[in-house]
């Protein structure tokens, strides 16, 4: 069920989505991020997460599936043990955990990285995300969406009397999502809760089902849809938060529906060797020997190796997500012409922000000794594919879009990326991907359009502050400006002359490179 295409970015820009004060709420309430930063570095790295957000938040497209077309997944059966057996603790069922303490949080330096086997932790510290920690003998609760945290069987007949020691009465409430500053986006993540549990509500809460390894509660909602969210708010922290169990652990998701399922399956079954279990309609009390509920956030498209105690990079994230594409199909093999024609892949987009004159820039690059496949964008092509296609790519060429999100498939220490900026959001264009490209080592190139580049010359007379000074109208007009008209009204005609000088550059510079490819 390779499902539908993933809906286009921006058109949740037409309709006047864009909210400005979450996005300047954000910048004002970010103090707390990163307090060793100096302000104005800190403030642009805000900035950044905060442009991202509304350039590619499609308000309108929020991937909430109709009931009536979810069709529920039956859950695991990865816990070998279903019924009610409660005797013994669940974790050390036989397998795993006696005496070795399960890591679950893999973050250098959170109040969490050192909780013992018993209890419930929260780091609400970043600006980004909350998430919890809750190691033990850990149950669902269907109906209140709730982790509860059983006492620990004492060894023979030892009173329970730590029992309340290291776990705090208060219920904790987390929503596991990566945008907790975006409060209209947050009120539709459902929040889960955490709770220690008393002995005496076991027997209301027996195991149907139990796990051998801990849950990570995370969402298939909030902006899924569009694929940077999907990797930027989705995967990408997923994996930043659970990489370290390898696999051993099992997806607890809200809001699952078919399509998420479909689109990222190979994702999903990277991230966990277990079946899905899809929260929000699977009534049966699920246990775990722990519980992740959020994900953790490290930028846009980032990976701060220094936060992680296994030193991971963005490039062990590609590694990842080549690994779980690649089974499906098999990377093309890099031609072995001399002289090599390295390969330039050229995104197609559709309706908005499109290269006007893109058959005469496929036939300069064809020109400079290029290669040049045509990618198109969303068009409902199965991710492995468009990994394979990508992949294979020494450059990659785009206008500014979500998709450009595929820069995390090209070959790390090797492709470059060329990102065509529309008029009037350079900044925008660079904050969103100029980041990731040089954490994994990938060469960025970015080529701005002028205004005589620009579909916005027959809209605006030529001495039009719209196309004299993008800056000048944008701090004039504000959000509004960069919404409707540079994102979401314009086209570009490449200048030849200018742009294949670019395409030489690259040229040159991928000839000097082994070719791409496995
Ligand atoms: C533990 O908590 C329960 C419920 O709040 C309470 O009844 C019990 O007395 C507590 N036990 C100890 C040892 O504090
Ligand atoms: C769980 O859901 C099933 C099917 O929707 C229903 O038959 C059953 O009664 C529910 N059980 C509980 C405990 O709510
Ligand atoms: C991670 O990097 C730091 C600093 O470079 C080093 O001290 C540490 O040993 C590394 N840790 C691992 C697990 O590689
Ligand atoms: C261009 O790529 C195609 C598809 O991979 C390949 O068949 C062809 O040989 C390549 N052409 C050159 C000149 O490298
Ligand atoms: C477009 O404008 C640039 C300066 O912004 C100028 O160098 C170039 O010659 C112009 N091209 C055309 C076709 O007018
Ligand atoms: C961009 O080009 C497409 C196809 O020619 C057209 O449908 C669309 O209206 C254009 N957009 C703008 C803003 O000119």
């Amino acid at each position: 069920m390779l499902a539908s295409k993933l809906p286009d970015a921006t058109k949740g820009l037409g309709a006047g989505a864009m909210d400005v004060e979450d996005g300047s709420g954000g910048v004002g309430g970010g103090k707390k991020v990163a307090g060793r930063w100096p302000g104005l570095v800190h403030f642009f790295f805000v900035l950044t997460v905060v442009m991202c957000a509304l350039v590619y938040a499609p308000r309108f497209l929020s991937p909430t599936v109709p009931v009536d077309f979810l069709r529920p997944q039956r859950p695991s059966s990865s816990g070998r043990a279903a019924g009610g057996q409660l005797q013994g603790r669940g974790e050390d069922g036989g397998r795993g955990n006696v005496g070795r303490a399960l890591v679950l949080d893999n973050q250098v330096n959170s109040p969490c990285a050192s909780m013992g086997g018993h209890g419930i932790c929260c780091d609400r510290s970043d600006f980004n995300t909350d998430v919890c920690f809750m190691a033990g003998d850990v149950r669902t609760d269907a109906a209140s969406l709730s982790f509860l945290l059983f006492p620990p069987q004492p060894p023979s007949g030892t009173a329970t009397a730590n029992a309340n020691a290291t776990v705090a009465e208060k219920e904790e409430r987390v929503q596991p999502y990566t945008r907790k500053w975006e409060k209209q986006l947050m009120a539709k993540i459902h929040e889960v809760r955490l709770r220690a549990a008393r002995p005496d509500e076991a027997d209301a809460h027996r195991c149907d089902v139990r796990h051998h390894a801990p849950a990570l509660v995370m969402t298939a909602g909030g902006y899924t849809g569009n694929l940077f969210h999907a990797f930027n708010d989705g995967f990408l922290p997923a994996w930043l938060t659970v990489q370290h169990l390898r696999r051993r652990v099992v997806l607890a998701v809200l809001e699952y529906n078919p399509w998420w399922a479909g689109t990222f399956r190979e994702l999903v079954s990277g991230l966990s060797d277990h079946l899905v279990i899809d929260l929000l309609r699977d009534n049966r009390t699920h246990c775990f020997p722990g519980a992740i509920v959020g994900t953790r956030f490290h930028g846009t498209l980032s990976v701060e190796p220094a936060r992680t105690r296994d030193n991971r990079t963005l490039v062990d994230f590609h590694d990842f997500l080549a690994g779980a594409y690649k089974d499906d199909k098999s990377t093309p093999e890099p031609e072995k012409q001399q002289p090599r024609r390295p390969r330039l892949g050229l995104y197609s987009r559709k309706g908005n922000r499109m290269i006007e004159n893109e058959a005469a820039v496929a036939r300069l690059a064809e020109s400079v000794g290029f290669n040049v496949s045509i990618l198109a964008t969303a068009n409902g092509a199965p991710l492995s594919s468009e990994y394979a296609a990508v992949s294979a790519c020494d450059v990659l060429v785009g206008v500014h879009g979500a998709d450009l999100t595929k820069l995390l498939f090209l070959r790390p220490g090797h492709a470059a990326l060329l990102q065509v900026a529309p008029l009037g959001v350079p900044h925008v264009a660079r904050g969103c991907y100029e980041k990731a490209t040089n954490m994994m080592g990938i060469h960025y190139e970015q080529y701005d359009a002028a205004a005589n580049e620009s579909s916005l010359v027959r809209k605006y007379a030529a001495d039009d502050v719209v196309l004299r000074d993008p800056e000048a109208a944008t701090r004039e007009r504000g959000w509004d400006l960069t919404a409707h008209v540079y994102l979401g009204g314009q086209n570009v005609t490449l200048d030849l002359g200018r742009f294949g000088d670019v395409l030489r550059k690259l040229h040159s510079r991928a000839l000097r490179l082994p070719a791409a490819g496995p």
